[in-house]
């Protein structure tokens, strides 16, 4: 069993970001959390993660992820904090204290490779075990090298060293064979030569790039495994990397989705991040984003310039144009938009219609129930069969404080109604065009005026 070692703690100056490079999200994840994923699979006895640069957040990001993921339990997480970043080289020696008791192999990857999948890992570690190496790492022809460390090797084709783009010369900068950051160490043989690393270069960093050649000058043995796949070994260092590899994502998921069902009109336009599930026969038409830890059920239609982030939608419910919907939920049978916004832990229940330009916040609104122009319905439960007229508000806000409207079943609210919160609507009510209701109303009754008076008893 290997022990796997994350290095996360650098910026990540290509991004020209404040943020740290490893939180960067990436089909709406944070990009460390793939890491975090595919070293996990590899079930480690112990998970190193470097940590410096926005350490607190990344750990959060680290933890999220480590917690997500069933069978973690077994693998024991580790942050080392490198407060410095002085390299890669130097990353892993912040490490020596927490590795002091080790002795068997040691994986090393970047937080910054995102598609790197655990088989790759598992062949380089037997690879590694097998041939009794020191240190194996993984190398690749890339078609356009920018940015990588180069493999140079002998004339007899043995690796002779790594030399980064910074310090490379114009004949060096032309191989294509490229270091991808991603190792297999015999932990005490890494944490010597580590030791013996300098700063000798263009950045004036330890580069953990330098230890293969160190050991292969001690003497031992250094093998290199050369992938077939580049694309699976990308790195991102530029936020155009993390654009390009965004799209690739997407490709992928959105062919998934199709495979397993889903109608997509236009693939190219049609954004969905990895965790977003979609059930058989829905259609997804052009320009609609689904983000988050969306789920949505079979047989609905999701209509174009719409947004979804964290929504759980059931059965054959219909999304039309332009609306915009967050952490919310909208049952089977349900008919919202053109140009609804529901959000807030909104619960639209079976068969409702929400029709355009009406926002629904933190409101559950009961099966059947229309809301169908024009209206704001915030901090509200609404029941079965109610219609809300055009215009309709609930003035849910007193300046300080946010109050609650209930609508009991069958109840017709007229145009143009101010419902004051928090105010209780009698099942059966009808309210006049323009009322404004201030007061409680009682069960089958007619309220008309400003402020509202009952008029008479309906039932
Ligand atoms: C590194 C390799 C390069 C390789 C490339 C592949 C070195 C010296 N170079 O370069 O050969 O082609 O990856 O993507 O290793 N980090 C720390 N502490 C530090 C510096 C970096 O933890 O002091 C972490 C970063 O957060 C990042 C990873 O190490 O996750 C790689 O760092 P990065 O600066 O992207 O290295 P590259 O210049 O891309
Ligand atoms: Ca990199």
């Amino acid at each position: 069993m290997t022990d796997v070692m994350i290095m996360a703690a650098g910026l990540g100056t290509r991004m020209k970001s404040s943020q740290a490079k490893v939180l960067h999200r990436l089909g709406g994840r944070p990009l460390i959390a793939y890491s975090v994923k595919t070293a996990l699979e590899l079930h480690p006895k112990n998970l190193l993660v470097v940590v410096g640069y926005q350490a607190a957040d990344v750990e959060k990001a680290v933890k999220e992820e480590f917690n997500a993921q069933k069978g973690a339990s077994t693998s024991h997480l580790i942050f080392v904090l490198q407060k410095e970043q002085r390299g890669t080289g130097h990353a892993v020696l912040s490490a020596k204290e927490d590795l002091a008791e080790t002795t068997g192999p040691l994986v090393v990857i970047a937080g910054d490779g995102p598609m790197l999948k655990s088989a790759t890992l598992a062949r380089l570690a037997q690879t590694h075990i097998r041939d009794g190496n020191a240190a194996t790492f993984l190398s690749v022809l890339m078609d356009d090298p920018t940015g990588y460390g180069r493999i140079v090797r002998d004339a007899g084709g043995q690796f002779a060293r790594t030399v980064e783009e910074k310090d490379a010369t114009e004949s060096v900068r032309k191989i294509r064979e490229v270091n991808v950051s991603v190792y297999c160490f015999d932990t005490r043989s890494l944490l010597d030569a580590a030791d013996r690393l300098t700063p000798n270069n263009v950045q004036g960093e330890y580069y953990l790039t330098d230890v293969p050649q160190v050991l292969l000058e001690a003497g031992k043995k250094v093998g290199a495994v050369l992938h077939d796949n580049p694309e699976e070994l990308m790195g991102i260092n530029t936020r155009v990397d993390l654009a390009a590899l965004e799209r690739r994502l997407r490709e992928q998921k959105v062919n998934d989705l199709m495979l397993s069902g889903v109608t997509m009109i236009d693939p190219a336009t049609t954004y969905i991040d990895q965790e977003v599930e979609i059930g058989r026969d829905s259609i997804v038409h052009p320009q609609v984003i689904i983000q988050g830890k969306s789920t949505i059920g079979e047989g609905c239609t999701v209509q174009s310039w719409t947004r979804l982030k964290d929504v759980q939608v059931g059965d054959a419910a219909t999304i039309k144009n332009c609306s915009v919907i967050e952490d919310s939920n909208i049952a089977s049978g349900a008919s919202v938009g053109p140009f609804a916004r529901i959000r807030m832990q909104a619960e639209i229940g079976e068969d409702v219609v929400i029709g355009n330009f009406v926002e629904v916040k933190k409101s559950k609104i009961g099966r059947r129930t229309k809301a169908q122009h024009l209206a704001y319905l915030g901090d509200a439960t609404l029941g079965e069969n109610v219609n809300i007229g055009a215009g309709t508000i609930t003035c849910n806000f007193d300046g300080e404080r946010k109050h609650q409207t209930i609508i009991e079943d069958n109840v017709k609210i007229g145009s143009d109604t101010m419902l004051v919160a928090p105010v209780r609507i009698g099942h059966g009510v009808k309210t006049g065009a323009g009322s404004v209701v201030t007061k409680d109303i009682p069960p089958d009754s007619l309220a008309v005026g400003v402020p509202a008076v009952v008029k008479k008893k309906l039932r």
